[in-house]
Parts: structure tokens; C-alpha cells; sequence
């Protein structure tokens, strides 16, 4: 691509990180499906296993493919460097685990994502890891959680699906007055809605499963590293080979060397690829999926059968403002949460849906509901569940782009079955 990063976020979307002369001309990345890569000299396997070319080795270390996806995903957020990996939990776990050690500490919102909050709060203290959660919108809980052996602070741009919008900006201030970065999951809001670097984060991670590659046809995650956090502060000791051998990048370098290789946690190629094709159209959908949003919110709020709507971008919402500021007006995403008399209720309605698809996932082109109650959280303990805001009556949609009435239509009328 021409130019200095002074195209805007529609046109990077598209254009970032191709390099048609390379490709023989061809405008889609190239799929390397090959596990190994030669190397002419002993020389230059010796110099890319010590970090000394970008040349590649091993698949599951680096893939050409994978590395244009991380240009693309780089530029999109303004970072310095990324890694994609094989799912977004995948990400979530070598992001922290990369900062932690037992006996650490951090801190946490706790709106989280099923499958963080079970990371968190299950796997970790096994290993004596302990996970502080507050209020995520309450960023004096955030500073007061933060103590000697915190080690990152760690936020969802919009709560899943408690809908909640934490000041980014503020956390981020409180966790570098403490010395410790902000890590910040921005799969819900994409960096079309949010830039958590602009916003002073230092590390973002997302499940590309879902907005970026947007059609549900590829799973993937990635940790993307702002590369300014000053790691030779002495809350961070183990950083120093990596701050020698990477600078800026230390952070991403002991993601990638010390957990993504050794994990295993590699993303498959043509997950790549098929996520750059969604990834195209990824400022289109979402200036959908926001507006698509927001007019099923007001729908179903004038619905008789619907008890109560959760979505950021009513005005009533108590996250309404920091979204305006934080999303620049354009939008608040599209997740909508709502409530109907029961569980039987949800059931009835999900029952009924004629276009809408009943399934777990969300960020597809398509809308989807969920019940959240008896699907993802069926095996969780009551108080767990309340905690997380996940009640018997919840159900929870990703609004998709097609037609807004078409979809107002089908939760009409399944709703009409509804008692
Ligand atoms: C906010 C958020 N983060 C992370 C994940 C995990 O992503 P993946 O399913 O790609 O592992 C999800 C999945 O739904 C999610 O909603």
C-alpha cells in the first residue's frame, strides 16, 4: 500500500498490509500451506531461530499468510506489532500469562466473557494466580484493587452481556499511575467503534472470531502490543532478555517466544485467510450491525412481552455516555440484551424464530440469539450467574445487517407466541 497511514480506517481495512508485486499480482493473500520453510545456509536458520531475520521456520511459529493478518490487524489498531493465534481465548491466555508469574495478582472488570471469567477465576488460581474483579465502569474499584503484586489491569470494551462500557481512559491512567498496563479485549466494538491504544491501553487482544472476519466461518484470535509500556520498571524483572533482544516490542516478543511457540497455540492459515476475506467489508458491517442494532433496541422496547432492553445506545443507558465519547458517535455496537417473563418465555420465543438463528456466537453477518441462562452458563452455580448478570430471562441477540425491518419482522412475530 502507498502512503504513510494517512489513509482513513475504511480504506486501511481494505488496503493495509496487501502487497499485490509480492503475490504475483494477486490482490488476496496467498494461503502458505506448507509446515516447514528452507533456509539456503545453515547461516540463516542459525540467525531466524536468534531472532536475527523475519524469515520463517516453522508453522507454529510463524506462517507468511498469518503475518499479513497481522500487519492488517497492527494498522487497524494503531499498534506496533501482533500475533494471531488459534482462537481468541487463546490470545486471552498467552496475553496474561506472558505477565504472570504465581503469587501475582491482577485486576479485572467483572463483565466478563464466559470462557475469561472460567480463565480467570478457575484455571489461574491453580496456579496460584489471583484475579481481582471490580465494577468495570467503577475505575476508584480498579485503582483499589491494585496492590504490590498486581501485574496488568484487564477490561472488555463492552461488557458480554452485561452491556457495560468501562472509561478506558481513566483505567488506563489509574493502571499507569500504579505502573502496570492495561490490557483490553476490543472484540465486541472492533477498532471501527474503539482505538484502545488512542485511548492510552497497552495491549489489545480480540477473538477474530467474530466482527473481523464477521461470516462465522473462521476461528482465530490475536494480541496486538502499543509497544510504549516501559517494562524495565522493576515490577517486571523478567522482562530483561526480552527488552534486550526486542526494545519496544518485549512484551509481544515474551507473548510469542515464551507461551504462543510453546503452547502450541497456533492459528491455521487459512483461518487467516478466510478471516482477511471478512475483514474487507469489516467498516460496512459494522455501520450496519450499529444501526441494525439500535432499531431492534427500539423495537422490542415497545414490545409488551419484552420486560426490560439492555443496549449502550439508548439514551437511558447508564453507559450511554462514555460510549458517545469513547465510540466517537458512531455507534454502540451489536449486542442487545433483553428480558422477557421467564425461562419458558425465552424458549417459546427462541422456538418460534423463523430468520433468526438459534446458535453460540455472535459478530456473524447474520443475526443470532442465545440463552445465555440454559446454553453457555448451564453448568455455572447461581450466585455465579447472577454476578455475571446472566438471568433466567435473558435473551441475548447479535444483530446482524440484514434488513432491519426483516428482522423486526421475525421477533415480532415470535414474540407474538410469547405469553
Ligand atoms: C468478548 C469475547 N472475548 C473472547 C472470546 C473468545 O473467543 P474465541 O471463541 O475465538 O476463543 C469471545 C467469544 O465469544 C468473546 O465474546
Amino acid at each position: 500500500m502507498d502512503g504513510n497511514g494517512s489513509y482513513g480506517f475504511d480504506t486501511l481495512v481494505i488496503h493495509a498490509g496487501q502487497s499485490a508485486k509480492e503475490w504475483q499480482g494477486g490482490t488476496l493473500a496467498p494461503i502458505f500451506q506448507s509446515a516447514s520453510h528452507l533456509h539456503a545456509t545453515a547461516e540463516n536458520l542459525s540467525q531466524t531461530f536468534a531472532g536475527m531475520t523475519s524469515d520463517h521456520i516453522y508453522m507454529r511459529l510463524t506462517n507468511p499468510t498469518n503475518r499479513i493478518l497481522e500487519e492488517k490487524l497492527t494498522a487497524l489498531e494503531g499498534g506496533q506489532g501482533a500475533v494471531v493465534m488459534s482462537s481468541g481465548m487463546a490470545a486471552i491466555a498467552n496475553a496474561c500469562l506472558a505477565l504472570l508469574r504465581t503469587g501475582d495478582e491482577f485486576v479485572t472488570g467483572n463483565s466478563l466473557f464466559m470462557s475469561t471469567y472460567q480463565l480467570f477465576t478457575k484455571v489461574f488460581v491453580k496456579y496460584g494466580i489471583t484475579a481481582r474483579l471490580v465494577e468495570s465502569t467503577d475505575t476508584g474499584a480498579i485503582e483499589g484493587a491494585i496492590n504490590e503484586k498486581t501485574r496488568f489491569v484487564y477490561l472488555e470494551t463492552i461488557g458480554n452481556p452485561k452491556m457495560d462500557i468501562p472509561d478506558l481512559k481513566r483505567a488506563a491512567e489509574v493502571a499507569h499511575g500504579h505502573g502496570v498496563p492495561l490490557i483490553v479485549d476490543n472484540t465486541l466494538a472492533t477498532p471501527y467503534l474503539c482505538r484502545p491504544f488512542e485511548l492510552g491501553a497497552d495491549v489489545v487482544v480480540h477473538s477474530t472470531t467474530k466482527y473481523l472476519s464477521g461470516h462465522g466461518q473462521a476461528v482465530g484470535g490475536v494480541v496486538i502490543d502499543r509497544g510504549r509500556f516501559d517494562w524495565s520498571q522493576k515490577r517486571f524483572p523478567d522482562f530483561k532478555p526480552f527488552i534486550d533482544r526486542k526494545g519496544p516490542l518485549a512484551y509481544l516478543d515474551k507473548v510469542w517466544r515464551e507461551h504462543h511457540i510453546n503452547f502450541g497455540t497456533t492459528q491455521s492459515p487459512f483461518h487467516a485467510y478466510l478471516t482477511m476475506l471478512g475483514l474487507d467489508t469489516l467498516a460496512v458491517r459494522m455501520e450496519r450491525h450499529v444501526t441494525n442494532a439500535l432499531r431492534v433496541a427500539q423495537y422490542i422496547r415497545e414490545r409488551p412481552e419484552v420486560r426490560w432492553v439492555n443496549y449502550p445506545g439508548l439514551e437511558i443507558h447508564p453507559s450511554h455516555a462514555t460510549g458517545l465519547k469513547e465510540f466517537k458517535g458512531k455507534g454502540f455496537g451489536g449486542m442487545v440484551a433483553f428480558g422477557l417473563k421467564d425461562e419458558e418465555s425465552c424458549f417459546r420465543f427462541i422456538n418460534h424464530l423463523k430468520l433468526i438463528y438459534h446458535l453460540a456466537n455472535l459478530g456473524d453477518c447474520k443475526t443470532l440469539v442465545i440463552h445465555p441462562y440454559s446454553s453457555q452458563y448451564v453448568s455455572f452455580d447461581e450466585t455465579t450467574k447472577r454476578s455475571l448478570s446472566i438471568t433466567p430471562d435473558l435473551i441475548r441477540l447479535s444483530t446482524g445487517i440484514e434488513g432491519a425491518e426483516d428482522i423486526c419482522r421475525d421477533l415480532g412475530q415470535a414474540l407474538d407466541k410469547v405469553k
